[in-house]
């Protein structure tokens, strides 16, 4: 029996978890938090921070029996997998450097353009002046953001009437090393549809079978905000693309090169991409590891029949997988959606799902949880719950999605 270590056992890494266990894999689950979703699923379970090299470092220190690969999912720790596979002669698709690098937005943009990526263009940013500047010289709004975060934290577009003091504070905020130069970075803001993709690297070729429209509805109201609610997959098909396989061609065509760029090995790389109205692809960040959240593990399977997961545990394993298989098609239209509480405080009172086939509730919060501790940062809005629905058409998939919203009671006093 193989034993595959995972870093991270939250909530969002239960499905992954799951699926090593159907694979026959013996599962050692790390985490800092011993009551995580995860924690009870896991054969073996031990209290590590996995964002702490030095920790997990320690772990392999006492841990001795053998173990064949590791992997985490939706967790941004590239480094951390490195590090851990060098010790443990796994494997992993990145050496330790350029893993490190690719953590940095601003590094990482660099070295994305200096390899012909087609990226925003983007400036370091040390000083409010900075950011005027550039505001200047490409026209507004830009987007400011720590080169060391994710989730969007401290992610803020900014408009010729932002107060550029208060955002240079807030992004400042959410920078994990103050010591990196620069600390904060702006770039333009490519205005246009925005696109998850997600696809696995075999002997440097790509197969991206994940590809959702990101829903930025809320944007309006949230902003300087980046908040996004949820995608629907397929994405739509706009010109001047004819098919899916004409849309996956130009994402490859920046992606491949993304893959060289790191020297990336076997593996998955996910892409925040934005194609403008003329139908260029623009990079806005890659990051060699899977997506959070549902897209790996629930949106791309049910929209393609593709195991995706699956496929990404095997090569952690074997250094490959099979591509025979790993054509994008679409067996069923899919949406992800959350539901945010309304208020900033409160209680929840009381949390009831309906039955419905064709639809996975993810709940973030619990009964008698106060709203405000649901913040994760100075989000306007705190995410109660996330659904996925699905169906053959999208009628069908609209008509699931009816009948949750009727059925779906959150209260909060
Ligand atoms: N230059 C840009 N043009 C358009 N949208 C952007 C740009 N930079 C960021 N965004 C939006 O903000 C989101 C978060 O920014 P990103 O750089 O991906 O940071 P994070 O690591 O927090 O995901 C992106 O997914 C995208 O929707
Ligand atoms: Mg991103």
């Amino acid at each position: 029996m193989k034993t595959l270590l995972i870093l991270g056992t939250g909530t969002d890494q239960v499905e992954g978890i799951i699926e090593a266990k159907k694979l026959g894999l013996y599962t050692i689950g790390l985490d800092w938090n011993e009551k995580s979703e995860g924690a009870g699923i896991v054969d073996e379970f031990y209290k590590v921070n996995v964002k702490d090299l030095k920790d997990v470092a320690q772990f392999l220190d006492f841990y001795s029996k053998p173990i064949h690969g590791v992997i985490a999912f939706g967790v941004d720790i590239p480094d951390v997998l490195a590090f851990a596979a060098e010790k443990l002669n796994c494997y992993f698709q990145l050496d330790f450097e350029k893993a490190k690098l690719s953590k940095n937005k601003y590094e990482a943009k660099k070295l994305l353009s200096e390899n012909g990526v087609k990226v925003p263009p983007f400036a370091p940013v040390f000083s409010l002046e900075d950011i005027v500047l550039f505001a200047e010289k490409h026209g507004y709004p830009v987007v400011l953001k720590p080169v060391d975060n994710s989730g969007s934290r401290g992610v803020l577009l900014i408009e010729e009437d932002t107060n550029i003091n208060w955002a240079f504070e807030h992004s400042s905020r959410f920078v994990r090393d103050r010591s990196l130069k620069p600390f904060l970075m702006v770039e333009k803001f490519i205005s246009g549809r925005q696109l998850s993709t997600e696809s696995i690297i075999i002997d440097g070729r790509l197969f991206t079978v994940g590809l959702s429209d990101r829903n930025y509805e809320l944007l309006k109201e949230t902003k300087p905000f980046i908040v996004e609610n949820g995608g629907d997959l397929p994405p739509r098909l706009t010109t001047p693309f004819k098919g899916y396989d004409d849309l996956i061609a130009a994402v490859d065509q920046e992606l491949s090169k993304a893959v060289k760029a790191f020297s990336s090995g076997n593996g998955t790389i996910k892409g925040d991409i934005v194609i403008d109205e003329d139908g260029n692809v623009w990079i806005i960040e890659v990051a060699f590891r899977l997506s959070g959240g549902l897209f790996s593990t629930i949106e791309i399977p049910k929209n393609t029949g593709i195991n995706f997961i699956r496929k990404a545990i095997e090569i952690q394993l074997d250094g490959r997988c099979s591509a025979e298989d790993l054509c994008y098609r679409i067996e069923n239209f899919v949406r992800l959606r959350y539901i945010f509480a309304e208020k900033e405080e409160g209680v929840v009172k009381s949390i009831r799902l309906p039955q419905i086939d064709n639809a996975i509730f993810k709940v973030y919060c619990k009964e008698g949880e106060s709203i405000s501790s649901l913040k994760i940062f100075e989000l306007p809005k705190s995410k109660l719950l996330g659904y996925v629905v699905w169906g053959k058409t999208e009628q069908d998939m609209l008509n699931v999605e009816r009948q949750v919203l009727e059925g779906l009671k959150i209260e909060v006093s």
